[in-house]
C-alpha cells in the first residue's frame, strides 16, 4: 500500500470532529501553515453546534457539516463526506474526536489515509468512553493511541502510543486532563511522521508500523 507523503511541498489535512476540538486546536497551533507545509484544508463535523467549528472559522479554515440524520444511511453520509474531502484535495483524513464509525464508503476512497485518535491504550477500552471505562475498571495505567483506521471499531494498525498513569487521587476529570495533554502532543507528531515519510509497515506483519525517526 502507498502511504501519503508530502512530496508537493504542501500536505492537506481533512479533520473530522464531533465536539470541542481541542485536538484540532493543537494541530492548528503546532502544524497549520507552518514550515512543514502541512495545512488544515477542511474541518468536518457531524454536529452543527460543535465548538471545534468555531475554532476552524476563527482561522479562516473551510468547514462543512454532515449531520447523520440528513442521510438515508451511514454509507450515503460517508459518500457525501468523501466527496467533500476529495473536493478539497485532502491527503490525510484525521479523526480528532469524531464519534461516529467511518464506513468503507469513505475508507475505500482514502486507503491508509485515515487516522484516529483514541484516549486509551488500544486494544484495551475501545469505543466512545475510553477514559471512563479504564477509570471504572481500575487499571493502573491507561493512555493514548493514534492508529490507522480500518473497518473495525478502533482496531487498525497502531502508529503511536503513550502511557498515562492512573493515580490514587485521580477523578475522571483529572485523568481526562492529563490524557488530553498527551493527545495534544501525540496526534501532531503522528501527522508529521506520516507527512515526512517516516512511517512504513513490517513486511512480515503488516499490523506492525515501523517508524524511522
Ligand atoms: C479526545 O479525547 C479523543 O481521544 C476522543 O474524543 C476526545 C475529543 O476531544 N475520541 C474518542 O473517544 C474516539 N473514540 P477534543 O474534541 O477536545 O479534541
Amino acid at each position: 500500500m502507498e502511504l501519503p507523503v508530502n512530496t508537493k511541498g504542501v500536505f492537506r489535512l481533512g479533520i473530522l470532529i464531533s465536539g470541542s476540538g481541542s485536538n484540532l486546536q493543537s494541530i492548528i497551533d503546532k502544524l497549520h501553515r507552518g514550515p512543514s507545509g502541512i495545512e488544515v484544508a477542511l474541518v468536518i463535523s457531524d454536529d452543527p453546534e460543535a465548538y471545534g467549528l468555531r475554532r476552524a472559522r476563527r482561522d479562516d479554515i473551510p468547514t462543512a457539516v454532515f449531520p447523520l440524520g440528513d442521510y438515508p444511511d451511514r454509507e450515503e453520509h460517508d459518500i457525501a463526506m468523501a466527496d467533500e474531502l476529495e473536493k478539497h484535495g485532502v491527503d490525510l483524513v484525521v479523526l480528532a474526536g469524531y464519534m461516529l464509525i467511518v464506513t468503507p464508503a469513505l475508507l475505500d476512497r482514502f486507503p491508509y489515509r485515515v487516522i484516529n485518535l483514541h484516549p486509551s491504550l488500544l486494544p484495551a477500552f475501545p469505543g466512545a468512553s475510553g477514559i471512563e471505562d479504564a477509570f471504572v475498571y481500575g487499571t493502573g495505567v491507561t493512555g493514548v493511541t493514534v492508529h490507522f483506521v480500518d473497518e473495525g471499531c478502533d482496531t487498525g494498525p497502531i502508529i503511536l502510543q503513550e502511557v498515562v498513569e492512573i493515580q490514587y487521587n485521580d477523578t475522571v476529570d483529572s485523568l481526562r486532563e492529563r490524557i488530553h495533554a498527551v493527545e495534544h502532543r501525540l496526534l501532531p507528531r503522528a501527522i508529521e511522521l506520516i507527512s515526512t515519510g517516516k512511517i512504513s509497515f513490517d513486511e512480515k506483519n503488516p499490523r506492525r508500523v515501523i517508524i524511522r525517526d
